[in-house]
């Protein structure tokens, strides 16, 4: 007998989460991972923590907390690990919204939290960005009574843009306590250049800062992200995450990569040198390229049908680039940044595309 099961409504209602479209055969330039593989001490930790790999992990991320404690000075107590920054964005939708409450984020905001929120029952309002930038006065003048989270990814993901230290801090001074401010910087290494860090803005309350192993630090298949949180947030998110959530050669590695700063900061200098000169070329050719502060850029074509025509002509060159569709920015495609011969390629053949336009 076929018996159906029903979801409850609101998963029902969700559409599943829109991965990128890519074929085997393609180069990805589509889902924002590292050019090049983690540092070897982290792949060294990897390989010695195989041999416990009979025990399960350590659910306090003891070591792993120690290293992030060290590197950026904040207290241990005050570090979660999740499964990815994506298990931390859910369970803090999660914990703190429910039926009839609402998050508020940026239209160009990282869909996921669109998605974490609607897992949970609740609701969203989007306040525009103004030239590829979240704005902080659309989100404050966006504010609802229902409002309990804010997210705010900085560096943005589609538009690799931020915004500074001070307008953050502004925005957390305009919000009612109550509010909830969650700051995304799963691209902020690439940004700690400019020397502006926000892990104190945690002390002002009702504040978290997300961070992950998946971009800077080229660890995106080992799955460890990590955040600062207030100790109240603390004890709710601990009753939610799952208890083994990151693996014991998740951990190893992680803690050997934060370790191993210099490898970092340069994955992150060759990152920007590659990234600027592709953005120049594509400049060169009219595309519009917002600067950016992450491993990709997003490049704006004339038309929603030239991206179109532009993503059919890499594709048919073997190279994914990621359709911005999604984002209601169909005139868009963006290009995470890969090896210099493979920018190249991309380059080339875009540089082409845009020379056979009528
Ligand atoms: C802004 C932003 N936040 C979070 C994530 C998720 O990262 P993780 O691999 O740590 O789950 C991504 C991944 O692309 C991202 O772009």
């Amino acid at each position: 007998m076929d018996i159906k099961m029903t979801p409850v409504p609101h998963i029902a209602a969700l559409a599943p989460y829109a991965l990128a479209d890519l074929a085997p055969e393609l180069t990805s330039l589509a889902q924002n991972e590292s050019l090049r593989p983690p540092s070897p001490d982290a792949l060294t930790a990897a390989q010695r923590a195989l041999a416990d790999a009979h025990l399960y992990p350590d659910p306090d991320w003891i070591d792993l907390r120690a290293a992030l404690a060290c590197i950026h000075e904040v207290s241990a107590d005050a570090i979660l690990c999740g499964a990815g920054s994506m298990e931390l964005i859910g369970a803090l939708a999660s914990a703190y919204l429910s039926a009839g409450d609402r998050m508020l984020t940026s239209d160009l905001a990282y869909l996921y939290f669109r998605t974490a929120t609607q897992r949970s029952g609740a609701a969203f309002d989007l306040a525009p960005e103004s030239g590829f930038t979240v704005d902080p006065d659309a989100l404050i003048a966006a504010l609802r009574p229902e409002t309990k989270i804010v997210f705010v990814a900085n560096p943005g993901n589609p538009t690799g843009t931020r915004i500074g230290r001070d307008a953050l801090a502004r925005l957390r001074a305009a919000l009612p306590g109550a509010v909830m401010l969650v700051i995304d910087e799963a691209y902020g290494e690439f940004a700690d250049g400019l020397d502006e860090g926000t892990f104190d803005l945690v002390a002002a309350g009702n504040t978290v800062v997300l961070r992950t192993f998946s971009k800077a630090y080229g660890c995106a298949g080992l799955r460890v992200g990590w955040g600062v949180f207030p100790p109240a947030i603390i004890g709710q998110m601990r009753k939610i995450l799952n208890p083994n959530n990151v693996s014991t050669v998740s951990q190893a590695a992680a803690a050997a990569a934060t370790r191993d700063q210099a490898y970092m900061r340069d994955t992150v200098r060759q990152t920007a040198d590659i990234r600027d000169r592709f953005a120049n070329r594509m400049r060169a050719i009219g595309l519009d390229v917002p600067d950016s502060h992450t491993n990709f850029v997003i490049l704006a074509f004339a038309s929603p049908e030239q991206a179109q025509a532009a993503d059919a002509a890499l594709r048919a060159q073997g190279i994914a680039m990621r359709g911005m569709g999604g984002y209601g920015l169909a005139h868009c495609l963006r290009a995470t940044i890969a090896q210099e011969r493979t920018m190249q390629r991309a380059a080339q053949c875009l540089e082409r595309f845009i020379g056979e336009q009528p």
